[in-house]
């Protein structure tokens, strides 16, 4: 499994030969200028919530790709008004993709739509598959439903916001590390706004000192699973 930093909570994943687009917000993040969203290639489009930061993207990477949306049900209805196919889940269900078995997760969070119509309730997604076990919180707070997570499955890697203010912070992010009992955590979710700048060798030394590694991926670059 190959994973690429899009910038902000955008993710690129490469599994099983399909490619997974993350909570696409691209073309209006500054510091996501090197990515060309007309480049990228989907099967699918997995998003969290219905938060103008994850969504941006989505109508113009669904048209040049032809990406089905897997999301709640709202967004995934939302997306079908638009002629964009999709399949909808909800909180604690799993479907098997034919990249492996995706379960739409708990996320303490909101999820309205940039004109304020009802985006359902956000969630994370747990990825199982023959090339490692992923958790992507989404935005949220650090939850004790986070504790569910190890008793479904072992993962590989937590992907955690880590930028504070709208989400969980780097403090909240290694206690959520020891709830999904997962010491190697990549970081998302920071530095594009204000409220979200975070001091990187701060956060780095903060998982150091718990025994766990933060990955802080340069924006377009990768890790494999
Ligand atoms: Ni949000
Ligand atoms: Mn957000």
């Amino acid at each position: 499994m190959k994973i690429t930093y899009l910038g902000h909570a955008a993710l690129s994943i490469e599994v099983q030969g399909s490619h997974l687009i993350v909570d696409p917000f691209i073309s209006p993040n500054e510091l996501a200028k090197d990515i060309d969203i007309n480049s990228l290639k989907a099967d699918y489009i997995l998003l969290t919530h219905a938060h103008q930061d994850h969504i941006v993207d989505v109508e113009a990477i669904a048209a040049n790709t032809g990406a089905k949306i897997i999301s709640n049900f709202e967004i995934v209805n939302h997306y079908g008004a638009q002629g964009i196919e999709g399949h909808p889940m909800n909180h604690g269900g799993s479907w098997k993709f034919d990249f492996g078995r995706v379960t739409y997760t708990n996320a303490i969070h909101t999820s309205s739509f940039p004109d304020g119509s009802y985006g359902g309730q956000p969630g994370g997604f747990l990825l199982e598959t023959e090339e490692g076990n992923i958790y992507i919180a989404g935005d949220t707070a650090l939850t004790m439903d986070m504790k569910l997570i190890p008793m479904q499955c072992q993962i590989d890697l937590a992907i955690l916001p880590i930028g504070d203010n709208f989400t969980m912070g780097m403090d909240s992010a290694v206690i959520a590390a020891d709830f999904v009992e997962c010491n190697k955590v990549l970081g998302y979710h920071y530095d594009t706004f204000g409220y979200i700048m975070i001091d990187h060798e701060k956060a780095k030394n903060t998982f150091t000192k718990a025994g766990k590694e933060l990955v802080l991926l340069p924006i377009g670059d990768s890790l494999t699973l």
